[in-house]
């Protein structure tokens, strides 16, 4: 027999009403691990759409290939594209050089998901999320640079000069950042709070000693 509208109703209301409590709580969690917002949302956007705006004008009938570096990059490139104004592609890879509960890179980059494009002859410009010792970007240059492009760039939303270790060419930097371990914005700590709109810092007692 049919439940009674009400009842239904009912069932509807408590599941929205368990689903706000465990979506609110999952929302709350970053409080525990931030020690200080570094860049908030609007701040952070506005650099994003300057940077989209100068790719526009030096990318003009080129065509661009944007190449995001998977996973940290994904919310910088889909927020870049949404202010890029010229016609161009996008393609993903995927590189690990962090291991979960790692604050500092390994120093081991590899290859986790290739590119689907060819891009030979190509104007390439790869999206990172943070550039911090130069060993991915470096790995990811000299494995994209024989394949010959027209030209390959780099765009990084965060520079951590200070702890660079090999010498990397950034065309376009969103913002120098101090020595810190930072996540939100794409950026993962042991792979969550990668959706939180800011850049915030990691508690100094959290890092590991
Ligand atoms: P690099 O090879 O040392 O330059 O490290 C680059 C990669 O490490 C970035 O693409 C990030 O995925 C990760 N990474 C570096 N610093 C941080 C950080 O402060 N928070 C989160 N991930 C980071
Ligand atoms: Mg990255």
């Amino acid at each position: 027999m049919a439940e009674p509208f009400n009842l239904c109703a009912l069932r509807a209301l408590c599941g929205e009403i368990l689903w706000l409590c465990v979506e609110g709580g999952g929302m709350a969690a970053y409080d525990a691990y931030l020690g200080e917002v570094l860049l908030d949302a609007a701040t952070v956007q506005r650099r994003v759409s300057e940077l989209a705006r100068h790719i526009s004008d030096d990318y003009r009938d080129r065509k661009p290939l944007l190449v995001c570096v998977l996973k940290g990059g994904i919310v910088f490139l889909v927020d870049l594209i949404k202010h890029i104004d010229i016609p161009h592609a996008i393609d993903f890879m995927a590189v690990s050089s962090y291991g979960a509960g790692a604050r500092e890179s390994t120093g081991a980059v590899r290859i986790i998901m290739d590119l689907e494009q060819d891009i030979a002859g190509r104007h390439v410009l790869l999206v990172e999320d943070i550039v911090d010792s130069g060993r991915t970007l470096h790995y990811i240059y000299n494995l994209l640079k024989p394949r010959g492009p027209a030209s390959l760039r780099v765009c990084a939303l965060l520079n951590k000069v200070e702890r660079r270790e090999i010498d990397v060419a950034l065309d376009y930097v969103g913002f120098d950042i101090p020595n810190k371990f930072v996540f939100g914005y794409g950026l993962d700590l042991d792979e969550l709070f990668r959706n939180l709109p800011f850049v915030g810092v990691l508690k100094d007692e959290l890092l590991p000693t």
